[in-house]
């Protein structure tokens, strides 16, 4: 199917219908519907539990799921390898820092690269001289770029975290899953890292989803948020609606605002 320009820029980027994934008896994901618009900063909230990691899974296609479809810039991926989905542009963290600790900071993006774009024609000649200004440029970007040289298992946590961003950006998504990133983060570091995902997407036009148990963080960024309670979405909206929806006021944030 081909399209206009300005209709392609009303298909959603990602479209989910009727998602459901079951372990055995238990549903972890039940009949989830949502469509997320290009270039859009969107959350998805919800206890300890509730699915967020699943859906992701189900969404980068490290789950298959039970019943239902997943469609990416209305393409049917449902079922497709984690692999060819990076190669079609989705990039994704994982909630537990996943880096090369021996590797260098720029190592460790430079091998995202390689191992993204291939050797090239050069094949046999070294690795080292291979996308050098491509690997200053995200190392830049995250805020490691006097940080080269370092082993990244030397890092601080929070600067681990800003290099597996660095890595996934290396992947030039158009859709970005982050689970959590900010996990195990200070107070300080999560608002700054919240702060420096949110320039990046801008800028490049990404469409992001993410999980967050900050919840300031979450009501700072995000354009729509989306609220899963036991597997099901329970709330879709503005930051202003899911603040004064008595569903999830009652389920999940009571108390905390
Ligand atoms: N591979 C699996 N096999 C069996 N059960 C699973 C599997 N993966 C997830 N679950 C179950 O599905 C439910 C949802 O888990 P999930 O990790 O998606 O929650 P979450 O919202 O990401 O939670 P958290 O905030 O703790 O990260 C949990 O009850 C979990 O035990
Ligand atoms: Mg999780």
């Amino acid at each position: 199917m081909t399209y206009a320009s300005s209709d392609h820029a009303e298909v959603p980027c990602l479209q989910l219908r009727a998602l459901t994934k079951t372990f055995g008896g238990f549903r972890a994901i039940s009949d989830v519907t949502l469509e997320l618009r290009r270039g859009t900063i969107n959350a998805i909230i919800g206890a300890n539990g509730a699915g967020k990691s699943t859906l992701f899974n189900l969404i980068t296609g490290h789950y298959t799921p039970t019943s239902g479809t997943v469609r990416y810039d209305d393409r049917n991926i449902t079922g497709i390898a984690p692999h060819r989905l990076s190669k079609l542009g989705i990039g994704r963290s994982f909630q537990r820092t996943n880096v090369f600790a021996k590797l260098t900071v720029f190592e460790n993006v430079q091998a995202a690269l390689i191992a993204h774009r291939g050797l090239g024609p050069q094949l046999f000649s070294s690795s080292a001289s291979k996308f050098v200004s491509e690997t200053r440029d995200v190392l830049a970007s995250v805020g490691l770029f006097d940080s080269a040289d370092v082993p990244a298992g030397l890092l601080a946590y929070g600067d681990q975290k800003q290099l597996e961003l660095g890595i996934t950006l290396a992947l030039d998504p158009t859709l970005l899953l982050l689970d959590e990133p900010t996990a195990g983060m200070s107070a300080a570091e999560t608002e700054k890292s919240i702060e420096l995902i949110r320039r990046i997407v801008r800028e490049r036009g990404i469409t992001l989803l993410f999980t967050e148990h900050d919840i300031h963080a979450v009501f700072s960024i995000s354009d729509r948020i989306l609220v899963l309670e036991q597997g099901s979405l329970i709330a879709d909206g503005s930051s202003q609606e899911i603040r004064t929806d008595e569903k999830v006021k009652r389920s999940y944030l009571g108390g905390r605002e």
